[in-house]
């Protein structure tokens, strides 16, 4: 969409007609990611527009399957294996006489993101190992090459047709197997070699595999976003799909923020997605028996609803393709939850309200939704709430909920002794205004009585 001659394309870029067109703001297209996330605030709005549209898909999906799958997924021990054990290139790359997942792995991977409310799924297409799951005329380090005979990325994205899914590439822009994948820092060949070299695997990844509604970039040392070109990398994607959402991790800023391991909102409105595994492993480790509970998993998912941003789960499948049952135990019971409670998810609007001991919140319009992860027993309290509730009622039920409400708390009553849904039970909240909460006014205004017991 283009205004005043300006596309979100354009801003994204710092292009000069962007940058002649908006000559009285400042633009830092290049530079850390953490500076250059600044930028959306200074936006105009026809481009926020843009992008607003761009991602209206992406928003209303709300939760995603990251999928890590590559040479270490056959080894077990981590996708960081190969630079952390120190282990020799040539004795790695022999993983890929060994990596034949069984064919279509990825049809089980999209059945379990479906049943489980995940809306999209990232998958590796070169991860930093740099074995590409795809078919390349760049390399034969690739897995139709190699023992699998195939191309897994294809296999993943007719799996991923197949249930309705949107689907993106995850690509590391870091390569430990490439000559030039670190000399490019310093030798210049090197460096036009190894730019020529990414640009073209992008390239292949942008025009082999039709629509790509995300490309998710990762770690991109040694080089800046002006020795990546990073400009004309964004270019090339946009040209060849225009509909795409990039990330933020080649050095400009992007769709999107990534926040990673953790639920922290982005500054200034932009758009961001948690990323996050069950275990402390993306790719699969076989001894990480770290897993998180599916109520962590949960509130983590609510948690980002509640700031208007997206969770990116991950499995790490095995070196057959199987998923880890734990992932799929996970998966299934929050499927199951979704199912019943997912409206209060993937529509909720920011929340405001975030202060309870046992709960997390989302809200819709005038509704909040109390999602209970320890449930109290019969009566529930919510400090703080500074709009009048109208109703409540058990969500996933509909049965209505009695409540109290007074000046600092207000109370439902009359509620199971048993927690009624699991891993969280939700109230729907009804308010006459948009649901706020006020914690200070509690601790400065609440009424005190004597110094002693009155
Ligand atoms: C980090 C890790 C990488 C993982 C990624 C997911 O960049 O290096 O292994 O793929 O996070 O966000």
């Amino acid at each position: 969409m283009n205004h005043n001659g300006i596309t979100r394309r354009d801003w994204m870029l710092g292009t000069g007609a962007s940058l002649a067109a908006l000559a009285a703001r400042p633009v830092r297209a290049f530079g850390s990611i953490s500076a250059s996330q600044e930028n959306s605030s200074q936006e105009p709005e026809a481009v926020k527009a843009e992008r607003a549209r761009h991602m209206q898909w992406w928003h209303a999906a709300r939760f995603g399957m990251f999928i890590h799958f590559g040479l270490y997924s056959v080894l077990g021990r981590h996708e960081w294996a190969m630079e952390d054990e120190g282990i020799p290139v040539r004795e790695y790359e022999q993983l890929a006489k060994r990596f034949n997942p069984v064919p279509n792995s990825a049809r089980a991977w999209a059945k379990l993101a479906k049943q489980a409310g995940q809306k999209y799924m990232v998958m590796t297409s070169k991860h930093h190992e740099g074995f590409c799951n795809f078919d390349t005329k760049l390399t034969n380090y690739c897995a139709p090459k190699q023992a699998a005979g195939r191309d897994l990325l294809r296999e993943y994205v007719e799996a991923a047709r197949a249930e309705g899914l949107r689907f993106g590439f995850y690509y590391s822009l870091m390569d430990w197997h490439h000559p030039d994948g670190t000399r490019c820092a310093h030798d210049e060949d090197a460096r036009k070699r190894f730019v020529e070299y990414t640009h073209g695997l992008i390239r292949e990844l942008m025009s082999n595999y039709r629509k790509v509604d995300v490309l998710w970039y990762d770690v991109d040392w040694p080089l800046n976003a002006e020795q990546w070109q990073s400009e004309q990398m964004n270019k090339m994607v946009f040209e060849l799909q225009p509909d795409i959402i990039v990330n933020n991790r080649n050095g400009l800023p992007g769709d999107f923020s990534t926040p990673e391991q953790e639920v922290v909102a982005a500054k200034g409105g932009r758009a961001w997605e948690s990323c996050m595994t069950m275990n402390e492993s993306w790719g699969f480790q076989r001894a990480d028996d770290n897993w998180k509970g599916t109520k962590t998993i949960m509130r983590n998912l609510i948690e980002c609803a509640r700031g208007g941003g997206n969770y990116l789960l991950n499995i790490g499948p095995r070196g057959d393709g199987s998923v880890p049952d734990e992932s799929v135990r996970i998966l299934t019971e929050i499927g199951q939850w979704m199912s019943r409670n997912g409206e209060t998810i993937y529509t909720a609007d920011p929340c405001q309200v975030s202060e309870s001991l046992f709960a997390g919140f989302t809200r819709k319009g005038n509704t909040l939704y109390m999602h209970v992860h320890f449930w109290p027993g019969d009566t529930i309290a919510l400090g703080g709430l500074t709009s009048q509730v109208k109703s409540v009622r058990l969500f996933a039920t509909n049965q209505p909920v009695r409540f109290e409400q007074e000046k600092f708390r207000v109370r439902f009553r009359g509620l199971p002794k048993e927690a009624p849904d699991h891993p969280v039970t939700t109230l729907a909240i009804e308010c006459d205004s948009e649901p706020l909460q006020n914690m200070n006014a509690i601790r400065t205004d609440r009424p005190r009585a004597g110094v002693g017991l009155s």
